[in-house]
């Protein structure tokens, strides 16, 4: 079977572990990268990728239907699958093959679980997110879209974990948390209790060093 195209948007860190990933699978095969923002390519390109300054000209030049969006930060990496299936792309999911993956899970488009990572009996991960080396998504969590999960990190079972939150290396999420949307949980903590949307914390126990500011009230 001949290997289909796929193009990888970003062209840092993140991407070129992302591409190895994929170079390693015999389904898909690399044709470009597309990087709009740096000027500096961190990505070893071999022959026959390029490095696009745009989607458009990526997939004029390549053709490819198949796109993977390699960026570390949450947001962007949310907003670009969100440009790449408006214009009509299919975003792969990027499943490492010394990972073990539950069969009652379900992992979301745009998902990078990487090396040695475990996600555990019905554990539901959104779209966009990255699991990253080592980390273990235990049974019954949910992560949610655009959530970053640390090398390392360990959700114990049951924790929800919102939308665009990063967890960081080596973090232990004790069972039943939850993880309030685009939170920041520092390296090495140990989160025992829940966090509100927007919050920072670390430390071990983890205490909350920033609080998002109240909500306004919506006007009648
Ligand atoms: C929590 C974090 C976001 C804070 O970053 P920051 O705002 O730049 O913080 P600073 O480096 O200025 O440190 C501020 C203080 O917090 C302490 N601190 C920072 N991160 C800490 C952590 N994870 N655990 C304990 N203390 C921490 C610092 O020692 C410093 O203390 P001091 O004021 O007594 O000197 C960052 O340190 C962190 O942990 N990032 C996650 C990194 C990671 O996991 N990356 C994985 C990439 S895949």
């Amino acid at each position: 079977m001949l290997a289909t195209p796929v193009i990888i948007w970003g062209a840092g860190g993140h991407a070129k572990v992302i591409s190895e990933l994929i170079a390693r699978s015999s389904n898909w095969c690399v044709v470009g990268f597309i990087d709009d923002i740096a000027p500096q390519r961190q990505v070893r390109v071999f022959a026959g990728q390029t490095v696009f300054p745009s989607l458009e000209s990526a997939i004029n030049e390549t053709r490819a239907r198949h796109i993977f969006v390699a960026i570390g930060n949450n947001d962007a990496r949310l907003r670009l699958i969100e440009n790449a299936i408006e214009r009509q792309m299919t975003v792969i999911t990027v499943i490492a093959p010394n990972s073990w993956i539950s069969q009652s899970s379900t992992i979301g488009a745009g998902t990078a679980i990487m090396s040695g990572a475990v996600i555990n009996a019905d554990a539901l991960i959104g779209t966009g997110v990255i699991v990253n080396t080592n980390a273990v998504v235990e049974h019954d969590c949910i992560v949610n879209d655009g959530v970053s999960i640390g090398p390392g990190a360990v959700l114990c079972g049951n924790v929800v974990v919102n939308k665009g939150a990063f967890i960081g290396a080596g973090c232990v999420v004790r069972e039943r948390i939850t993880v309030g949307q685009d939170c920041i949980i520092g390296c090495g903590a140990a989160l025992v209790a829940d966090v509100e949307r927007q919050s920072i914390a670390y430390g071990v126990p983890a205490k909350v060093v920033v609080q998002a500011e109240p909500e306004l009230e919506a006007a009648t």
